[in-house]
């Protein structure tokens, strides 16, 4: 069963009115292959997201990097699912490293957040990976089922749900996984969801690998068998993200 190629751009807290208007820009002159080949999610600050909804080309959607984690209300501060449903916000980033850690986002959150956010009709770019340090003690299986199983716990379908493995050692530091790396962890997760979901859901859930993916390291990446994509933070603020799109494809699409 094919698992569509997933190219997310996760533009972090990063950009003005005009950058943001250039990177559209160049995002809607980029050639890139259809959209039965891959699919195209970026993801802007809450502030551009419907100026982005409204500029970007029609084949590229759009997510949220966080929502609340049930219906809004009186949270100060945060923005609710159901506001980005109402918009029109197809996708939304749940879990992302810098959130797990600068913010305190346990695992269980993060699970309450997926399953809420899929309740109401988004669907999720799910983040798990582990630090250096838990790499290093030889955890990283360990870290990352934990992450997954508290989704799993909360979630029973998973047809609206990319898995995101980012291990936060190359996120934003220029030390990308190896494509052996990567692929290790992403077989194992595959097992994971496997032995503990379902072998339908393992079969056609797409795993993307984030962490300094670049145009001149995501060729080898994508050509890994249980590498289904990317989530691109720095590179998809600069033209080469469109190399990562159409490189990716260009491996896939020979298989
Ligand atoms: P990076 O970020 O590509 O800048 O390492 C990836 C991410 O945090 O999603």
């Amino acid at each position: 069963m094919a698992r569509k190629f997933f190219i997310g751009g996760n533009w972090k807290c990063n950009g003005t009115l005009e950058e943001v208007k250039k990177i559209v820009s160049m995002l809607n002159e980029a050639e890139i292959p259809s959209e039965n080949v891959v699919e195209v999610v970026v993801s802007p600050p809450f502030v551009f997201l419907p100026l982005v909804e409204s500029l970007l080309r029609p084949d590229f959607q759009v997510a949220a990097q966080n929502c609340w984690v049930r219906k809004g209300g009186a949270f100060t501060g945060e923005i609710s699912a159901e506001m980005l449903v109402n918009l029109g916000i197809p996708f939304v980033i749940l879990g992302h490293s810098e959130r797990r850690s600068l913010l305190n986002e346990s695992n269980e959150f993060v699970g309450d957040k997926v399953a809420y956010a899929l309740s109401v009709g988004l669907k999720v770019i799910a983040c798990i990976g582990e630090t250096l340090q838990q790499r290093e003690s030889g955890s990283t299986m360990a870290v990352v089922a934990a992450q997954t199983k508290a989704i799993a716990d909360k979630v029973s379908n998973w047809t609206h749900v990319v898995l995101a493995y980012e291990p936060v050692w190359a996120i934003g530091t220029g030390k990308v996984a190896t494509p052996d790396q990567a692929q290790e962890v992403h077989l194992e997760l595959r097992k994971w969801l496997h032995d503990s979901v379902g072998a339908e859901v393992a079969a056609t859930t797409r795993i993307i690998y984030g962490g300094s993916v670049n145009g001149a390291n995501c060729r080898e990446l994508a050509a890994q068998p249980d590498i289904d994509g990317f989530l691109v933070g720095g590179a998809s603020l600069k033209p080469e993200f469109a190399d990562i799109i159409r490189s990716l494809t260009v491996m896939k699409s020979q298989l």
